[in-house]
């Protein structure tokens, strides 16, 4: 049977990640909004885009929670993206207003669903699902980790003109700007990225890394990314629905791990048909352990603020 995936929030974000789910036959989708019709328009146009895309999936807009009932995954895009001169944590009053009630609407219909959280600012709002939600943590997570590592891995690629299939990376710590890229676990085709960049190359890619989404909305100027975010959302459903078993960057709640008890926190997770099904600890030299604990304190920093 196919799976129901559900998107909550057909912006930037919702509309081409339910269009990549879709393309991808990783199962029948539901967009949801609350603007009157839009959803609906939209999962029309992309359900018509099925014969020519060649691809099967069901996708239905829609205003009611009653149509996400019984989602398999649900993945919450709902919220304000920032504008330029904005952090992300700026968003947090505003979003946690959206993500706590979409939240208790989404689990009122899909009890056994997984939570896969995108909105900012992302660590928080991932905590407040699970707190909400009350469900286990291998059923809650976010996605900021495969972007702050795609951004990477994309910035490597171009300094070094060769594809970016070849180039493995490593992003961990908390969606903001003391993200931690790390350089030591980072290749070229298993080679070490010290081979082929200067230190002071590198550093200045992990620079623009960490502001990598602030350069965007500096462009965009109303609204952040949302083409490389969808793909790495549909990368996790993907691996979900599946069963692959990738390891990758993700937002999960960490009990002791890297040191840090009950946050929310990028670091490589293995998942699969359970969502998170383990958290891989790497051993961290101190300079990086200082930059993961820097990190840890930004993000608790905001989470501390919330009041659920
Ligand atoms: P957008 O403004 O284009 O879309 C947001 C949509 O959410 C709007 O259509 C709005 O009507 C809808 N919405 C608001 N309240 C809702 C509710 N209660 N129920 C259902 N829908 C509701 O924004 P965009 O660009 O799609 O970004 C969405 C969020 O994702 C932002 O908070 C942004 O910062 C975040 N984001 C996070 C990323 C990450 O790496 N974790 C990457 C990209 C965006
Ligand atoms: C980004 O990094 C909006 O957080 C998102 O682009």
């Amino acid at each position: 049977m196919r799976k129901k995936i559900t998107v909550v929030g057909a912006g930037h974000v919702g509309e081409v990640t339910a269009f990549k789910i879709a393309e991808k036959e990783l199962g029948d989708v539901i967009l949801l909004d609350v603007i009157e019709d839009m959803p609906i328009g939209k999962g029309l146009d992309m359900r018509e885009g099925g014969p020519v895309g060649k691809f099967d999936s069901a996708i239905m807009g829609t205003n009611s929670f009653a149509d996400t009932a019984n989602s398999d995954i649900v993945v919450i895009t709902a919220g304000k993206p920032r504008k330029p001169g904005m952090s992300r944590d700026e968003l947090l009053d505003a979003n946690v207003n959206i993500v706590r009630p979409v939240t208790q609407e989404i689990i009122k219909h899909s009890p056994n669903a997984m939570l896969l959280i995108v909105t900012n600012p992302l660590d928080a709002m991932v905590y407040t699902a699970f707190k909400v939600s009350g469900f286990p943590k291998n059923r809650v997570f976010g996605m900021a980790g495969i972007l702050d590592t795609t951004r990477f891995r994309a910035f490597i690629s171009m300094e070094l003109n060769v594809s970016v299939e070849s180039i493995q990376a490593l992003v961990l710590g908390g969606h903001g700007d003391t993200m931690v890229p790390i350089a030591r676990y980072t290749t070229v085709a298993g080679i070490p990225l010290s081979h082929f960049l200067r230190p002071d190359r590198i550093d200045a890619i992990i620079e623009r890394t960490r502001k990598g989404g602030g350069e965007i909305v500096k462009y965009l100027k109303t609204g952040s990314a949302y083409y490389a975010p969808s793909l790495a959302v549909a990368e996790m459903v993907e691996s979900i629905v599946k069963d692959k078993k990738k390891i990758l960057p993700c937002a999960a709640y960490l009990e002791g791990e890297y040191g840090i008890e009950g946050l929310y926190f990028g670091v490589p997770i293995k998942l699969g048909t359970n969502g998170v099904e383990e958290i891989i600890e790497i051993d961290l030299t101190s300079e990086e352990k200082e930059a993961i604990k820097k990190s840890e304190a930004a993000v608790r920093d905001v989470v501390d603020l919330l009041k659920l």
